[in-house]
């Protein structure tokens, strides 16, 4: 095989964008050269990368003795919901790990340093494309606070709603269903109770007209309270009643959500970007004019060019007649 690393980075990107674990891949290549079992990792509760190679060697019939791991992300040394990688490999009788990226949660660490202990010839063998893969759930673990997009669909006037509340629909249908798919990647979606008390909307994740198999935890910031809204339909929702960013940020953290989306209204934008903790903006923009209504962000408290919060261009969408802007604003890792 002419690069086990980049394959096993392609593995990884098969498991689920959303939930509390990296998206891992694994390759063991046995000591004749040859590829021994491949795995990847299908989201917690289930088996990391290494134990699903491990098994698919071992249903393939082959020999691991002397085996090269090349893993996308350092194997853990913690017993969480599964038992520790370390051991599965040393016990496997693999000889070598090459892991692309180090383990950034204290917890499950060192995994690298264990297997050197043991004799096995683990080292750290870089891979730009691993670290992209999981950069935003990387970055949600060291800094202990999930990973933020900032998302609003915004007239060319950068109009939210209209002056009498209304905003729907300002961009149209490919647009919306683009916002699907991305709801569907996330862990959370915060809204304010401005929001909810205005248009009651569902907050689900219904790519191609059908409610994804994961819906991300609906959550309310503000201190009304908004009973009978549909956010409240079942037990995915929580309400936060606070104007604290930072405690919205941890009690999303404690419940392990890496990335989240925040949906507005303008006052809750304007918070999260005022803390500065917008790592992207997906900034959806219909050809239409409102010349009143809500801003997308309100008063930042910039009053010249030079403070402008710039963000770099990732990517420019067609959808239909409207455009996406994804622009991240993050600077870390
Ligand atoms: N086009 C779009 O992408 C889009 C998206 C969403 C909404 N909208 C439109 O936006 C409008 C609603 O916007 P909005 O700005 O009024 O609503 P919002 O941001 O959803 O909610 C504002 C309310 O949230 C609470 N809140 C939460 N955190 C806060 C903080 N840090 N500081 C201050 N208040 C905080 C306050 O209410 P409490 O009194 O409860 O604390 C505040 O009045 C609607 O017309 C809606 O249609 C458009």
């Amino acid at each position: 095989m002419s690069d086990p690393m980049a394959r096993a980075v392609e593995l990884a990107s098969r498991g689920p964008e959303h939930g509390p674990n990296p998206r891992v891949g694994c390759v063991l290549i046995g000591a004749n050269g040859h590829v021994a079992g491949e795995g990847f990792h299908l989201g917690a509760g289930t088996p990391h990368a290494e134990v699903a190679a491990i098994e698919d060697a071992r249903a393939r019939g082959m020999e691991l003795a002397g085996a090269t791991a090349y893993v996308t992300l350092e194997p853990c040394t913690h017993t969480g919901r599964t038992g520790p990688c370390v051991d599965a490999l040393s016990a496997a009788g693999v000889a070598a790990v090459r892991y692309a990226v180090d383990d950034p949660n204290p917890d499950a660490a060192g995994g690298g340093e264990v297997l050197r202990s043991r004799g096995v010839d683990a080292q750290y063998a870089p891979s730009v494309a691993a670290h992209e893969l999981n950069r935003r759930w990387l970055l949600a673990v060291a800094r202990r606070r999930p990973y933020v997009i900032a998302k609003w669909a915004a007239t060319l006037d950068g109009r939210t709603a209209a002056s009498d509340g209304s905003s729907f629909w300002i961009t149209g249908e490919a647009a919306r269903e683009h916002a699907h798919a991305v709801r569907a990647g996330v862990d959370a979606i915060v809204v304010g109770t401005g929001t909810v008390a205005m248009d009651d909307p569902w907050l689900s994740a219904r790519p191609g007209g059908r409610e994804d198999g994961h819906q991300p935890l609906r959550v309310v910031v503000g201190n009304r309270s908004t009973p009978g809204a549909r956010v409240w339909r079942d037990d995915n929702a929580i309400e936060l009643r606070t104007h604290d960013v930072g405690v919205v940020l941890a009690a999303l953290h404690e419940r392990e959500c890496r990335v989240v989306l925040i949906e507005g209204g303008s006052v809750v934008t304007t918070a999260f970007l005022h803390a500065d903790v917008v790592d992207e903006i997906h900034a959806y923009v219909a050809p239409m004019v409102l010349g009143a209504g809500t801003s997308a962000v309100g008063d930042l408290g910039i009053r010249t060019m030079a403070d402008a919060l710039r963000g770099q261009n990732l990517a420019t969408t067609s959808l239909g007649e409207d455009v996406l802007i994804v622009a991240r604003l993050e600077k870390g890792l």
